[in-house]
């Protein structure tokens, strides 16, 4: 099938379903996690509407098409397929995707779905959510539901979108929807996303045969503060817990010993063992993949102390310091290089695609009504010439993924975040491209006449 392999890089923008997507009680859609936990209070913002693009859908492939993408990563709401989860299809929300996934391939757009952006459905988390094995099979029939639907148009699948945040700002740490603080069933919960991650590749080849299946991890890379021992063991810890929790048992490694130990140590870990890990278990979550998506922001330097949290780690780098992005993120595009290089040697992952990169600055329409944004395209830049420099030495990189198309719904920070490269007023739905579109526009342009003269 000709979709399956492009021959040229795939050049894309990427959003979520709950960040962009609104229509919360349209086209018989279930409630998720994320719905009830803005109906609690947790949010500053709620995505009944977001952005629209349940209406806006349109227009929105119309954007993409000038920005000249041939690739658009986006993700599927479980619950407008099966509002309880499990049960009934809903055919209203197939409909939703089916319409979009013909857009976007009469415009020359390669649809990227991703299954699972956190919006699991309310009805699976009354008994039990993520911490219940069962959801690992409700969640393989939905991946088959929905291959069985678009298979014969789809040919990329991502099944989990950043399994870290989904366990441990979820389900460890309560900032996320579902709120919870529990160590012990968080472990389980990772290990279920994983292991339903390997049961959807399954389902999904099952259907689709000649399917490229993928998971979408994000990443910190991180160095130690000092040569100090004590730091030195901290920076271990922090990537075990951070970035090879995940990438090893993908990769047919299991969990980390190391890990495993310290976990037990710290009374992570119930009786001290994997008690949620099944025989056969690893061998599923290692199925292997056709690509390795790769989420990339920023990275750390960890001293002694901060080896368990993202919030005490503190920017490496260059003297002066690098600057921050509105997230308060370092911009560290040297870091992203050696990570590429080290995933590579590690994994040997077959393609990596970068499916989200990308920067929040509030920038919005001056007196004359454009956006300068230049500090957006300036962070696309460097991102993308250490993307550049990582292939010239041999990492199998084979597509990138702006974050995100428009500014949406930043989760917990609400609309205050902006990360598009379109510029949203929510209080309308007006959209307003900003520079940086037009910037990547042109780039997109340069690279494919580079390419064309070959
Ligand atoms: C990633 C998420 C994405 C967005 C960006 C900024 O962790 O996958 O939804 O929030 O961060």
């Amino acid at each position: 099938m000709a979709f399956l392999r492009p021959d040229e890089f795939a050049w894309g923008a990427a959003t979520s379903a709950y960040q962009i997507e609104g229509g919360r009680h349209e086209g018989g859609k279930g409630e998720s996690i994320w719905d009830r936990f803005a109906d609690e209070g947790h949010m500053p913002e709620s995505g009944d509407v977001a952005c629209d693009h349940y209406h806006r859908w349109r227009e929105d492939v119309a954007l993409m098409a000038e920005l000249g993408i041939n690739a658009y990563r986006f993700s599927i709401a479980w619950t407008r397929v099966l509002p309880d989860g499990e049960g009934d299809v809903n055919q209203a929300g197939l409909a939703f995707y089916s319409k979009l996934v013909d857009e976007l391939l009469a415009k020359g757009i390669t649809p990227y779905p991703t299954l699972y952006h956190w919006d699991l459905p309310q009805a699976l988390q009354n008994r039990g959510g993520w911490a219940n094995r069962s959801t690992v099979d409700a969640f393989a029939r939905y991946a088959a539901v929905v291959a069985h639907a678009l298979g014969d148009r789809v040919g990329h699948w991502i099944t989990h979108n950043e399994p870290w945040v989904a366990t441990f700002l979820g389900e460890v740490e309560g900032q996320f929807a579902p709120g919870l603080r529990d160590w012990r069933s968080g472990l389980a919960v990772a290990h279920h996303l994983l292991l339903s991650h390997g049961k959807a590749v399954e389902a999904i080849r099952a259907r689709v045969p000649e399917a490229q299946v993928g998971i979408a991890l994000d990443c910190r890379p991180s160095a130690p503060a000092s040569d100090d021992p004590a730091d030195l063991a901290a920076q271990l810890h922090f990537d075990g817990f951070r970035n090879r929790w995940f990438f090893d048992p993908v990769f047919g490694k299991g969990y980390p010993e190391d890990m495993v130990a310290a976990y037990a140590a710290r009374g992570r870990l119930e009786d001290g063992n994997l008690w949620f890990v099944a025989p056969g278990d690893m061998e599923v979550v290692a199925t292997p993949i056709d690509f390795l998506g790769l989420n990339y922001y920023t990275s750390l330097m960890i001293e002694a102390g901060s080896e368990e949290s993202e919030e005490t780690g503190v920017a490496p780098g260059p003297n002066p310091p690098p600057g921050h992005t509105e997230m308060g993120w370092p911009i560290t595009p040297d870091a992203f290089v050696g990570y590429l290089q080290h995933i590579a040697e590690t994994y040997r992952p077959e393609r990596i695609l970068v499916t989200e990169n990308g920067a929040s600055y509030s920038d919005g329409p001056g007196p004359d009504g454009t956006v300068d944004d230049s500090r957006r395209s300036s962070y696309l830049e460097q991102h993308i010439s250490a993307i550049d420099t990582a292939v010239a030495s041999g990492v199998p990189i084979e597509g990138y993924f702006v974050w995100s198309l428009l500014d949406n719904l930043e989760w917990v920070s609400g609309f205050s975040q902006r990360f598009g490269l379109v510029w949203v007023e929510h209080s309308t739905g007006r959209r307003v491209p900003k520079d940086s579109y037009y910037w990547y526009r042109d780039l997109i342009a340069n690279r494919r006449r580079e390419v064309a003269k070959l």
